[in-house]
């Protein structure tokens, strides 16, 4: 099968090839998908770039442990192993090989990925190929962070940095869909999508600093971390949530970690700090499914790539301009 492989860590246009590969077998618990779409997440240009420098450490010095990237995944079911009784080839499915661990599974920028059966479900007939398969991870990041990390209710005060990327997409339209008084952070080109998204009002980052502001929030998801931690916890509301998303910069050797220490010390203060993590489990895929066929949640794609230019959509999520989430269409016969 074709995979895209990586041996090195660098620019993704010098570091990406395309190459025949075995294809993967699935063991017990496990499922061979037939890849249709893959999503592109900060995680895989991380470590395309293998950077901050000390992430290596954990994904591999010299070169990634896992040469394939990629683990959002919409398919169809192409071999079960043993265990599993729930899905048989043919099935529609979407779901992640997501786990916190680096070196598990090979990556789903490939024609085939070998995904466990429990982080998969039906795809509905409703949603398309590529909604599903970009949508996983910044979906799933976005709910979680918005529903049981920040509690969001009727008249909660929300505000998301980062609004107009791929979790901030999600996490605009599923808050102000729990009832929240949203406050989108983008810029100037994305206002008016981020209000479209049920923003109840939009703060442009060129002209306006939200940390300085008057305003006061419940829940704050920040998506960039491009403020010092204590100047964001600063615009919360007494008893307001601060959750950090982001290793900000990426560059160096820490990059942006430093803040990240910096926020989770913070976990240990009197302010309301709390991460997120991408749980990738049926309940989890079921509850982001049931928003999306619904037509509640739009899943916003801001183009998709050929499994020959995965590079391309790499270095666009490198940018740090991606508009909404971007896809990676490897299959498109039934
Ligand atoms: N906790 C988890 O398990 C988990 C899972 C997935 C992702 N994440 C984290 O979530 C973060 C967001 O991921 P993503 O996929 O949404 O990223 P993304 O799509 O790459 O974010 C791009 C967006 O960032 C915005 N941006 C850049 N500079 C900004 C600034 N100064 N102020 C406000 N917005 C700014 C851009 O908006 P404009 O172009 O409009 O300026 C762009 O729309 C990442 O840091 C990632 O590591 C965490």
């Amino acid at each position: 099968m074709k995979a895209v492989v990586q041996h090195r860590y660098g620019p993704p246009e010098q570091v990406l090839e395309a190459r025949d590969v075995p294809v993967p077998r699935p063991g017990p618990g496990e499922v061979l998908v037939r890849v249709r779409v893959t999503g592109v997440n900060t995680p895989d240009w991380l470590t395309v770039a293998g950077l901050p420098r000390v992430l290596r450490l954990q994904a591999g010095l010299r070169r990634p442990k896992v040469p394939v990237r990629g683990s959002d995944v919409a398919g169809v079911v192409a071999e079960v192993g043993p265990g599993v009784a729930d899905l048989r080839p043919g099935d529609e499915v979407f779901g992640s090989l997501w786990t916190k661990s680096v070196s598990a599974g090979t990556g789903t920028f490939a024609e085939f990925a070998v995904v466990p059966a429990g982080q998969l479900v039906r795809r509905p007939a409703g949603l398309s190929a590529t909604e599903a398969g970009a949508s996983v991870m910044s979906g799933l990041t976005a709910l979680l962070a918005m529903r049981d990390v920040g509690r969001v209710g009727p008249g909660r005060r929300v505000l998301v940095n980062g609004a107009s990327g791929g979790v901030g997409t999600f996490a605009v339209q599923i808050a102000a869909r729990l009832g929240a008084h949203v406050t989108g952070v983008c810029g100037p080109g994305n206002v008016e999508m981020v209000r479209s998204l049920g923003a109840a009002d939009v703060i442009d980052h060129t002209v306006e600093d939200y940390t300085r502001g008057a305003r006061r929030y419940d829940v704050v998801l920040d998506n960039v971390l491009n403020h010092p931690p204590t100047a964001t916890a600063a615009v919360l509301a007494p008893g307001g949530t601060f959750i950090p998303n982001s290793i900000g910069r990426a560059e160096g050797v820490f990059g942006g970690l430093t803040r990240v220490a910096r926020a989770k010390l913070m976990e240990r203060g009197p302010t309301d700090v709390r991460s997120v993590e991408c749980d990738v489990t049926r309940e989890n895929l079921d509850a982001l499914t049931a928003l999306l066929a619904s037509g509640e949640v739009k899943v916003i794609v801001e183009r998709t790539y050929p499994l020959d230019d995965v590079a391309g959509a790499v270095a666009h999520m490198m940018s740090h301009r991606t508009r909404g989430n971007i896809a990676v269409v490897v299959h498109t016969d039934g």
